[in-house]
């Protein structure tokens, strides 16, 4: 049986502005506030797990101590099959320190080019990770399958949505209206887990 968030507040435990404003808009619809880890000044944590269910744990944890209130944490990334599920956890980090994501596709792209990839199937993962400033914690894992074109098209969301087209669409991410990505995403299906469990 899973703890109920009885609180109204909650803090993001995230220094990304594209997650923060997903998650803030997901979480707004349940009349929850989202504060985000980066106003609050709190440290971003290393992530050092092999898993993004323990990247979003280490994260979730530390905001939780750190504002003392709950926060909820988002391990994601795209998981390519042909690059044995790389990027994965590493998928922020491809990017490099000045976080440019033209960089990462590339080096995607380049990844598929290497091994002769005919098949350019992949997916996103989001784990949600709940915890509460006792140590208790909560976590959903979400996932959306589709595969990777290139050029990258679109310049709507963030990160790798350039290049993704879920399963039974023509657009990509970055081409998709938010709401609608939002129906569908990765963090949206962890998202509905957590809902359920936690706020339903
Ligand atoms: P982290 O969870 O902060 O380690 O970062 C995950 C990284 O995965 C992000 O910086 C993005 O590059 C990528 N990612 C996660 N979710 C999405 C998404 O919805 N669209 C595009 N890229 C994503």
């Amino acid at each position: 049986m899973s703890r109920r968030l009885t609180e109204t507040r909650l803090v993001v435990a995230s220094h990304n502005p594209g997650k923060v404003r997903e998650i803030g808009e997901l979480i707004a619809r349940f009349g929850l506030e989202a504060i985000s880890a980066g106003d609050l000044g709190l440290c971003e944590p290393e992530e050092t797990e092999p898993t993004f269910t323990g990247n979003a744990l280490i994260k979730a944890h530390a905001a939780a101590k750190g504002a003392n209130m709950p926060a909820l944490a988002d391990d994601s990334g795209l998981c390519v099959d042909a690059l044995n599920g790389e990027p994965g956890v590493y998928s922020a980090r491809w990017a490099g320190p000045a976080k440019d994501f033209r960089v990462a596709m590339q080096l995607v792209h380049d990844g598929l080019e290497k091994v002769h990839a005919k098949d350019a199937a992949a997916h996103f993962v989001c784990a949600l990770a709940l915890a509460w400033p006792d140590g208790h914690a909560e976590v959903f894992e979400g996932k959306v399958h589709g595969h990777l074109v290139w050029p990258p098209r679109g310049t709507l969301g963030f990160g790798y949505d350039p290049m993704f087209v879920p399963e039974g669409f023509q657009i990509t991410f970055g081409e998709m209206p938010p709401a609608q990505k939002h129906a569908m995403s990765h963090r949206a299906r962890a998202f509905a887990k957590f809902v359920e469990a936690c706020l339903g």
